[in-house]
């Protein structure tokens, strides 16, 4: 992939060598290890919240613990951002917004850029307020509510986006439906970060599905987030697909 005459390809090959090799700046380590104080806290806290369905409470310390990606992939959605310098980031499924918050300090350090974030319990919102308040990121806007009664409204109003991260409903016909209601207020070079491709057998039929479509230039299968390339001006040039394992939590 390094020696691509692809540009994007190119630079793919340097976030994911940077991802493995755990290699930031120093401003980067220390905007991360904020997120990760963070994350240690609720990871420890005894808070429970009431759940969005109101049929119980729910621990935070799970919500931090299993729910929200591990540090390894999270750091890998931050470099794609900072490598590729996205305007306008759209993420569907923020819980207390751990991802949210990587995604937002990336933006931040690139000096252009902010995020909207949707979430379907209130109450994980105003968690993820708080920890952004704590950070200090004020590019990043929750929308509370439904994908399903939101994620419209949110297309029309900001026109266009150019990176998404798709973290909420893990179901083939979910999923299907996210990305092509999307796909029409995509920049014409976009990407889209699919989480979970090999959560289930519906959801690795929905990753094979989506690259079926014409705008998919290339996509790479890290085996737990799958990562798509859309360029819509080069639907003729031949697709790359490619398949790198990465054993890691
Ligand atoms: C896996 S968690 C997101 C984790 C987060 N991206 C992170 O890594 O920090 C998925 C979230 O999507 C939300 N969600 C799932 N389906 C939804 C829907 N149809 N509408 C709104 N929110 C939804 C859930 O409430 C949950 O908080």
């Amino acid at each position: 992939m390094k020696e691509s005459n692809s540009d994007g390809q190119k630079t793919f090959a340097l976030v994911f060598e940077k991802s493995i090799e755990n290699n930031f700046s120093q401003i980067e380590k220390n905007q991360i290890d904020e997120i990760e104080k963070i994350r240690y806290y609720w990871s420890k806290s005894d808070k429970k919240i009431n759940k969005w369905d109101n049929s119980g409470t729910e621990n935070i310390s799970r919500l931090a613990k299993v729910s929200s990606k591990s540090k390894f992939w999270s750091s890998l959605i931050f470099n794609l951002i900072r490598e590729f310098k996205p305007n306008n980031c759209l993420e569907l499924g923020t819980c207390i917004g751990i991802s949210a918050a990587y995604q937002a300090a990336a933006i931040k350090l690139n000096e252009k850029g902010k995020l909207i974030t949707l979430e379907g319990s209130v109450e994980r919102t105003k968690i993820a307020n708080e920890n952004f308040m704590n950070l200090q990121l004020d590019n990043v806007e929750i929308s509370a509510g439904k994908f399903e009664d939101n994620l419209e409204n949110i297309l029309i109003s900001n026109k266009t986006f150019d990176f998404i991260f798709l973290d909420g409903n893990h179901q083939y016909n979910s999923t299907i439906e996210y990305f092509n209601i999307i796909l029409p207020y995509l920049e014409n070079k976009s990407i889209i970060v699919v989480d979970d491709t090999n959560y289930s057998s519906e959801m690795n039929k929905a990753w094979k599905k989506l690259l079926e479509n014409p705008n998919v230039e290339f996509s790479v299968d890290l085996f737990g987030l799958g990562v798509i390339f859309i360029n819509k001006e080069n639907v003729e040039q031949k697709k790359s697909n490619y398949s790198m394992g990465v054993i890691r939590l």
